[in-house]
């Protein structure tokens, strides 16, 4: 076996009360994102998304957090992307955000409906130019003969809008997902650790720790 696979890391006494936690978990949510930023955690807004495939098995990926709210969570991808139609067909999602370094995971269950397309073109609209000639050349998910191929596309694209705004392809945008529950999960010594789980309970939400 290599190292990797029999490492026993020990996580430490921090401990994840209940008296610890705010009310409102969305609210905490943010506290450990703004915490895990501050701790250096590389690309702290990363969340692996999972949606269930027209074939009934799950996928997972990531995704970057662009806002998070009372709202909900927001992303933006390729609506027409394999997780985009996932979504379209199932709006279930589970949601990890995968913070190791700081011994900590959040993750939320909850349901993905696409955003008001104002939202996703104001968002679009504020992208590095780059990034906006990708996202119109990217048919995201689907093969492609070669990598040379693509990088026609993005030459094409670049004389095209040449001087001009890069419009939103109508088929890129934000999807939100209203969460149902929301775990809090905090590293212990000796895998005793803590999990605090938030489900909604019709306008709040309850807590209930989780055995480890
Ligand atoms: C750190 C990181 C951030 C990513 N952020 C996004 C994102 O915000 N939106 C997106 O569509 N893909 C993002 N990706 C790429 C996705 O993981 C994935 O490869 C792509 O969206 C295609 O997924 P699908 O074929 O399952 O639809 C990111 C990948 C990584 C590693």
């Amino acid at each position: 076996m290599t190292d990797a696979l029999s490492r026993h890391t020990d996580y430490g006494q921090t401990p994840l009360n209940e008296s610890d936690v705010l009310r409102d978990p969305i609210a905490q949510a943010r506290l450990w994102l703004d915490q895990a930023a501050e701790s250096n955690v590389y690309e702290p807004n990363a969340m692996v998304l999972s949606t269930i495939d027209p074939d009934g098995l799950p996928s997972s990926r990531t995704v970057l957090l662009r806002s998070l709210d009372e709202r909900g969570l927001e992303f933006f991808t390729s609506y027409t992307s394999a997780k985009g139609r996932a979504l379209l067909a199932h709006p279930e999602v589970s949601i990890v955000f995968p913070w190791y370094l700081i011994h900590r995971q959040i993750i939320v269950r909850g349901v993905a409906t696409p955003v008001d397309p104002a939202v996703s073109e104001a968002y679009f609209a504020s992208r590095p130019r780059g990034s906006q000639i990708a996202a119109t050349a990217s048919d995201q998910s689907r093969p492609i003969a070669s990598r040379d191929e693509l990088e026609r596309r993005v030459v094409e694209l670049e004389a095209k809008y040449d001087g001009r705004d890069v419009p939103r392809p109508d088929t890129w945008g934000g999807f939100r997902v209203v969460p149902e529950s929301i775990e809090f999960w905090q590293g212990r010594s000796s895998r005793l650790h803590d999990r605090l789980k938030f489900t909604r309970s019709g306008s709040g939400w309850t807590m209930e720790r989780l055995q480890p």
